[in-house]
């Protein structure tokens, strides 16, 4: 059974507790919903990867009350200290050279001599980290390859019977993963993941920043860019100026008519911060009920390219590509 804790005072030391034992606890975070577990523990950390059913090891993200705890367990550079000063706490990744004597486990890091380190923007999260009083490693709360889940209902049907508890702090905000910066070159800041962190926001702070130009310049160090990830049931239908009957829509923008029985409209308004914060529930609707009305596929409509609107591309290019067989984790390209 997976017990459901209240964001408070005691559901937040009952899930501190949990995780100080080696327990499996999701939280909200201001992004998506953790699976999270003590970095430190290898068995606790083994749970993650059951539980989520991925049959390989990816490196996860540690996740810390401040910038002063995580920066315990890398060496931060000038440059890491400026991004965190900027949007800690905030949707940031930054990947930094491990530091001497951390105890972040190596399966947490799968074995790399670098590590992912956040400070999440939710305050019960934050309130968790620092009664916790460790590093938490915590991948999005869903099944291998599935779409992230952005509040405690989805964590429940995603995992119920296989995590200790969901601890309910209500929808997340931004509702589109971290962005992941790779620091671990000073000279070559690179952007391995687009995420809450728009790029227009990261070059005022760090105006070289280089983008690699495909998914597989970065596969190697960041098996979370696998190609097929955040996948529905239906297939997939990108940048669709029309939906047929037989298609659920994705929308975004003005409403037109529409032969499609089933419409999510991301943002009538076309905004691409409410856009975001409803794309993974979007997903989850159109999938539910699509496959309920019999529909074939999701048609999905352009999105812009700019500030949010390339971390939704992202994810939406993921849940559209090439699946691996049923159950398998995220393919390597
Ligand atoms: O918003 C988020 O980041 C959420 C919430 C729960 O904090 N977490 C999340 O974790 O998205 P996950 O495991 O789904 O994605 C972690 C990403 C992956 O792309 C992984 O490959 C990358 O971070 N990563 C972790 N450690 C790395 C490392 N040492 N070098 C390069 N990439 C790394
Ligand atoms: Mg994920």
């Amino acid at each position: 059974m997976t017990r459901r804790l209240d964001a408070t005072q005691s559901g937040i030391a009952t899930a501190a507790s949990i995780l100080r034992a080696g327990g499996l606890v999701a939280f909200g975070t201001e992004t998506v919903y953790g699976l999270g577990a003590d970095a430190s523990q290898p068995q606790a950390v083994a749970r993650i990867f059951e539980a989520k059913n991925r049959p390989r090891f990816n490196p996860l993200i540690s996740h810390f009350a401040n910038a002063q705890a995580a920066f315990t367990q890398v060496v931060p550079n000038a440059m890491a200290h400026r991004l965190a000063q900027a949007f800690w706490p905030g949707p940031l990744t930054l990947i930094l050279p491990r530091a001497p004597g951390a105890s972040i486990s190596d399966l947490a890091a799968d074995g790399l001599a670098s590590l992912a380190v956040r400070v999440p923007a939710n305050a019960t999260a934050l309130a968790l980290l620092e009664q916790a009083d460790r590093p938490i490693a915590a991948p999005s709360a869903n099944r291998s390859g599935r779409i992230s889940p952005v509040d405690a209902a989805h964590v429940l049907e995603e995992l119920d019977g296989r995590i200790d508890a969901v601890l309910d702090s209500g929808p997340c905000t931004v509702g589109v993963e971290s962005t992941v910066v790779d620091l671990t070159d000073p000279n070559t800041p690179t952007l391995l993941r687009p995420g809450g962190i728009t790029l227009e926001e990261l070059v005022a702070i760090c105006p070289h920043i280089s983008l690699p130009q495909t998914t597989s310049d970065v596969a190697p160090h960041s098996p979370g860019r696998m190609v097929s990830h955040y996948a529905p049931h239906l297939p997939v239908r990108l940048n669709a100026l029309q939906a047929q009957p037989d298609e659920a829509l994705l929308a975004f923008g003005a409403t037109r008519p529409t032969l499609a029985p089933l419409v999510w409209n991301l943002s009538a308004a076309g905004n691409l911060e409410e856009a975001a914060a409803r794309l993974f529930t979007g997903l989850r609707t159109l999938d539910r009920e699509g496959q309920a009305l019999g529909l074939r596929r999701i048609a999905v409509q352009p999105i812009p390219q700019h500030g949010l609107g390339r971390a939704i591309q992202d994810r939406l290019n993921r849940a559209a590509a090439p699946r691996p067989q049923d159950g398998t984790e995220d393919m390597a390209p």
